[in-house]
This record gives structure tokens, sequence and C-alpha cells, in this order.
């Protein structure tokens, strides 16, 4: 009847805002970062430039890009009450668990951080968006040595963002290949519209709400398997299914058994994920790099098998799963790394939604009983 309410479950195919940090386009399986191709960012672009460029709209310039390094590495250094919140959990805790603890930690030690959103000042977010960003490397970092039994690594001065990041969780002198292949996963993870953690960001601050409190938030939005989680299950899978043989066979009992295998399909995407092909060229790079063939292989054939049976792509988190595994991070650390990329866009979206908000709030349609009387005693 026309006075049905028009349901979109997931907000399937709604359109909830405008924004100008990224540009998704599925028809032409595209991605823009303030309208650069991601693919074109991430061959010449460190993160830190790309983080600026989510934040203010432009590439930096030399100063510009300086400035923003001075700045990151003041806040490189693990906090010690961050480090003893996050010993209060168990080692085998979730690292996504350890990063929601010490972020909220970190809002509460900085005052300014968890000030209220200030609707004349957005500005003020992208100050606090530095410090939150440049401290996260550390927070992962930690968060995988101390379920290891490991001290934290201190930061390297000399090294940027991504080359830091490894110094940080292994103590060692990265190799360039790999410094290269994880400065790409970071930026192609850094930002992606309307996905459910930036969702989660805005619908936070379109309260008023505080910086710290939207990326809390959205570090609890991502850690789900649907979401962010997906990369670390697709590690899972592959040690389930052992070597690219065994692939096709335990796709068929996972899709008999109505299993989700992740790493693959998309809300968005439909034909494959624009991301992909840079990814899959940087995990090439470290399959050569460690030669480790047999990984390629079990990437191929679950991947050809599933698009065969399916019609369904791989999206980003399945080439970055064995990316991350063959530089040696622990699988549950996946995740914690997209937060570090992902903080970025999470911060310029509150920005964006503090400079032209309106509280997000959506109707429900109301399937309950009928209005019904309290049962007499
Ligand atoms: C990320 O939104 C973003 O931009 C997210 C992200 C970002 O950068 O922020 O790109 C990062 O979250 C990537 C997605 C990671 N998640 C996974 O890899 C989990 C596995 N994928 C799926 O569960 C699924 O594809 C979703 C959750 C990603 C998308 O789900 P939708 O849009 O709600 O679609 P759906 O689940 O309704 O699937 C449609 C059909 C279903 O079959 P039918 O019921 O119509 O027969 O496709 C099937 C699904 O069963 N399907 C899958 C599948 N993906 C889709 N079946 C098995 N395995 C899958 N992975």
């Amino acid at each position: 009847s026309p006075t049905e309410p028009d349901v979109r479950r997931g907000l399937n195919g709604v359109v909830a805002d405008t924004t100008a940090v990224s540009k998704v386009d599925p028809e032409s399986n595209s991605l823009l970062y303030r309208g650069y191709p991601v693919q074109d960012l991430a061959a010449t672009q460190p993160f830190e430039a790309v983080a600026h460029l989510l934040w203010h709209g432009e590439l930096p310039t030399a100063d510009e890009l300086a400035d923003l390094r001075a700045a990151e590495r003041e806040h490189r250094a693990l906090d010690d009450a961050v480090r003893s919140a996050m010993d209060l959990l168990p080692t085998d805790a979730h690292p996504m668990d350890d990063v929601r603890t010490a972020l909220s930690v970190l809002g509460g030690r900085d005052a300014a951080g968890t000030e209220l959103l200030d609707l004349a000042d957005p500005t003020a977010t992208l100050q606090h968006a530095v410090p939150l960003y440049a401290a996260l490397p550390a927070v992962v970092t930690y968060a995988q040595r101390r379920r290891r039994g490991l001290d934290a690594v201190p930061p390297r001065d000399d090294l940027d963002h991504a080359a830091n990041t490894l110094w940080m969780t292994f103590g060692e002198e990265p190799d360039a290949t790999v410094v290269d292949a994880f400065n790409r996963s970071m930026i192609l993870y850094a930002e992606h519209s309307f996905n459910a953690s930036t969702f989660t960001a805005r619908v936070v601050a379109s309260t008023l709400s505080d910086v710290h409190s939207a990326v809390v938030a959205a570090v609890g939005a991502l850690k789900g398997p649907l979401h962010g989680g997906a990369n670390e299950a697709v590690m899972h899978a592959f040690a389930e299914i052992g070597s690219a043989d065994r692939a096709a066979a335990w796709l068929d009992e996972a899709l008999a058994a109505k299993r989700k295998v992740m790493g693959f399909g998309h809300r968005v995407y439909k034909r494959g994920d624009s991301r992909v092909p840079t990814m899959k060229g940087a995990l090439d790079s470290l399959v050569a790099h460690y030669d480790r063939q047999d990984l390629a292989d079990l990437y191929d054939a679950l991947e050809s098998a599933f698009v065969e049976r399916k019609g369904i792509y791989p999206n980003l988190d399945y080439p970055a799963g064995p990316a991350y595994h063959l530089m040696g991070f622990d699988t549950e650390t996946f995740t914690p790394l997209f937060v570090a990329a992902r903080v970025t866009g999470w911060t310029a979206h509150v920005a964006e939604q503090q400079s032209s908000n309106a509280l997000i709030r959506p109707l429900s349609a109301y399937v309950g009983h009928e209005r019904r009387e309290i049962p007499q005693p």
C-alpha cells in the first residue's frame, strides 16, 4: 500500500549524505581519494601524504609533509598509561580489544581530544587526528608483541610511518620490498566512503560527541568479520585449506554448509574491488621476496573456484590477509593494522560531518505488538 514505508535493510542502496572525501564507483571499478585514483597514490605516495590529502583535500607541499612528519614523530612512542591499560587485558585478548582500550585511554589522557565537537571548528578535529594516527602504530605493534611475551620496541625517527611500523613490530630493519607493500596496503585501507565503521564514526560525530569516541566506536564496527575482521578470517581459511589442490573441495563444502567465505563479495562492488589489483601486485612482490609460490597458488585456486561457482570476486581483505601474513604479522593483528590506516578516513569524515552536521537518526517501521493492556495480577 502507498502508506507502507520503504524499508531498506542494512541501508542497502540508501544514499545517506554527500561526501567530498572519496568516490567509490562500482561501474568503472574505481576509487578516488579527493579526486586522485587510489592506485596512483599507492604507487607514488608515502602514507603520510595520503593522510594529509584525506584530511585537507590536497596533497601536501614539501613543507606541509615535513610538518606532518615532525608532528607524527612527536607522538610515536607508546604512552606509559596506554601500555599499562593494555597490560590489564589478558595476553590472549583479541588485539582489536587492545586497540579499542588504548584509544579510549588516549582520549582520556588528552583532555582536548575528548572536548565535544565544535560545529564552528572542524580544524580542531584534524588537529586531534594527528596524534591519534601517530600513536596507533605503537599501540598495534605492542598488541602483537605482548602476545608474544615481548617488550615494546621504541620508534625510530629516521624511518617514515610505514617503515617505523614494521620496525616497532619486529625490531629489525625492514626490507624495501616489504616497506613498499606495507605502505601500499595502508594507502588502500585508508578510506572507502560510507562503509560500516566510517558511518559509525559519523553517527557518533553527528551527536556532537568527541573525536576519540567516534574512533573508538568505529573500531568496534571494524572488528566484525563482515567488515575489517575479514582480513584475518582469510588467513584462517587458508590454514584450513592447506594447499591449492584442496581449495575447490573446501569451497564446495563451505558453500554447501552456507558458510560465508571471507574476503569475497562487497556491498558496493559487484564485479571486483577497485583496490584488489594494486594489493595483489604488492602480494606478488612479497611472494617472490619470500619465495612462497605455494601461497600464491592457493590464493589463485580459491579465487578462480569462487568466481567460477558464484561469480563473486575478492575484496581488498583477500590479498591483504596473506600479504600481512608473509610480512610476519600475527593473524589477529591484521584488523588492527586496518585501524592504523582507516583512522585517517574516519577522522576526515568526522570533520566533514561536523562541517555540515545533521543528526543521524533514521526511522524504523514498527512490527511488534499492537497496543495492549498490562495483565492484572
Ligand atoms: C570490507 O563497505 C565497505 O566499503 C567495506 C570495505 C572498506 O574498505 O571499508 O571495503 C572493507 O569490509 C570488505 C568486506 C569484508 N567482508 C567479507 O569479506 C565478508 C564476506 N563477504 C560477505 O559476507 C558479503 O559479501 C558482504 C558482507 C561483504 C556484503 O554483503 P551484502 O551486500 O549484504 O550482500 P549479501 O551478504 O546479501 O550477499 C548477496 C549474495 C548472497 O547470496 P543469496 O542469499 O542472494 O543467494 O551473495 C552471497 C550471499 O550469500 N555472498 C556470499 C559471499 N558474499 C556474498 N556467499 C558466500 N561468501 C561470500 N563472501
